[in-house]
């Protein structure tokens, strides 16, 4: 074998003509030509992307956009056993198509420390739509007193719940389970008691079910209210550039909500490396979480904005929070009406980040909900309720 190959070698050298002794045409200038020539074809191929499917197949498995497609992807770091465990089990639940319910329904999770004070205002909402819904109520601190029968005896199982804590997160997370055990429950919705309804129960309705996204806020704070309560110990799972904030306050689907109940991984990690306190700084599970596991696992799956609106314009610790003088018709229709998103990060320059509101596809309202509301705002907001639901 190794003769004959080195004998084929040397036949090959004999019949390919030698370019080097060529009188008229010198090395340099065949380099000049070669390289003129690869240079155009280069530039052509940026200007005119090839077209044909079998060019881009070769090249990118996502089409063909730019001459940029064609350079070598960044190599993705080598997931971990466990990585890999918990994505094939996300990628499996996202791809199979949920169970289609014919009596679908919405679950209203409140996490509350009490008494919910707008009790009477939610009745006034659910009246009529009794088949149409169902009610959780984690109540934290102490058993409620009920105003209203869709209340009665929905308190779920509950425990102790701090500010801030992963104790927050595990209050959702017992909702979520309590609520998934009704296989009619398509859209899973997290409400406080200082929540109010912006809408008619058929407007929501529609809202959440005829759309296959979750509405969970998320966005990119470079401040040190953002990714500066980002902690290294979270690696190699939770990348700093991945690391997303984003209110608690969700609707999410039922695929979602089933992911959420599977999640033990980054679950851990947030509970573990994320809290009050860690390395010197304080991160908040319950506004990192959930922002930027969905931003991992499903970006195009969630809607980046909450359904429930809250004001935040003054700049304080605290969001703004409306007295019984604040409640007129005037407040409700302009918050009924916003139709993008803001964002505002930690940054000493504060970037404000807008974005229109789209919801399938079609510039929409994008609030259906609204906090904060003190407890003396009820009367108003009931002699108001159908009046404003009805714009
Ligand atoms: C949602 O449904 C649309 C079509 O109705 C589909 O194109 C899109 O991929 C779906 N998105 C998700 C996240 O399932
Ligand atoms: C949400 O933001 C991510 C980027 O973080 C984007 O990929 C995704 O398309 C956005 N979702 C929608 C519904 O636009
Ligand atoms: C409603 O919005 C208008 C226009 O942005 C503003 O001038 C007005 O003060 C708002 N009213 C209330 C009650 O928020
Ligand atoms: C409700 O709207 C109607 C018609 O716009 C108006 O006449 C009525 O005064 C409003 N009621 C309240 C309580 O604002």
């Amino acid at each position: 074998m190794k003769t004959a190959k080195a004998r084929l070698g040397i036949g090959d050298f004999q019949i390919m003509p030698a370019p080097r002794h060529r009188p008229h045409l010198k090395r340099p200038v065949w380099i000049i030509v070669l390289v003129c020539f690869v240079s155009l074809l280069l530039i052509g191929a940026y200007i005119y992307p090839p077209q044909s499917s079998g060019t881009c197949y070769i090249f990118s498995s996502n089409g063909c956009k730019t001459f940029s497609d064609w350079l070598p992807p960044i190599p993705a770091r080598e997931f971990t056993d466990e990585e890999r465990a918990a994505r094939v089990v996300i990628r499996d639940i996202l791809r199979t198509p949920p169970v289609q319910s014919k009596n679908a329904k919405i679950a209203f999770m409140f996490l509350t420390p009490g008494s919910l004070p707008f009790e009477r205002l939610w009745d006034k909402f659910f009246h009529g739509h009794e088949d149409r819904f169902t009610v959780y109520v984690h109540a934290s601190k102490e058993k409620p007193v009920h105003m209203s029968r869709y209340f009665i005896d929905r308190e779920i199982r509950s425990d102790k719940v701090v500010w801030g804590k992963i104790s927050m997160v595990n209050a959702e997370r017992r909702l979520l389970a309590n609520a998934l055990q009704d296989p009619d429950n398509q859209q899973f919705v997290l409400l406080s008691d200082s929540c109010v309804p912006l809408h008619n129960f058929d407007y929501v309705y529609n809202y959440l079910m005829d759309t296959n996204i979750s509405f969970i806020d998320c966005f990119v704070d470079p401040g040190p209210h953002g990714s500066g309560r980002y902690s290294e110990h979270m690696l190699p799972e939770v990348e700093k550039r991945d690391f997303r904030k984003g209110a608690q306050w969700f609707s999410m689907k039922r695929q979602h909500a089933v992911i959420v109940m599977a999640d033990g991984l980054y679950y851990t990690k947030f509970k573990l490396y994320c809290k009050p306190g860690m390395d010197g700084k304080n991160c908040y599970a319950d506004e990192h979480y959930l922002p930027t596991f969905f931003h991992m696992i499903d970006p195009g799956g969630i809607a980046n904005w909450s359904v429930t609106n809250v004001d935040w314009s003054e700049g304080k610790w605290h969001p703004k929070a409306y007295r019984a003088s604040d409640v007129t018709f005037e407040l409700l229709k302009n918050i009924t009406s916003i139709d993008e998103s803001i964002h505002v990060t930690s940054e000493a320059q504060k970037e404000v980040q807008v974005r229109p509101c789209f919801w399938n596809g079609m510039r929409r309202p994008c609030y259906l909900f609204a906090r904060k509301f003190y407890p003396e705002a009820l009367d108003n907001l009931l002699h108001l309720f159908s009046n404003y639901t009805s714009i």
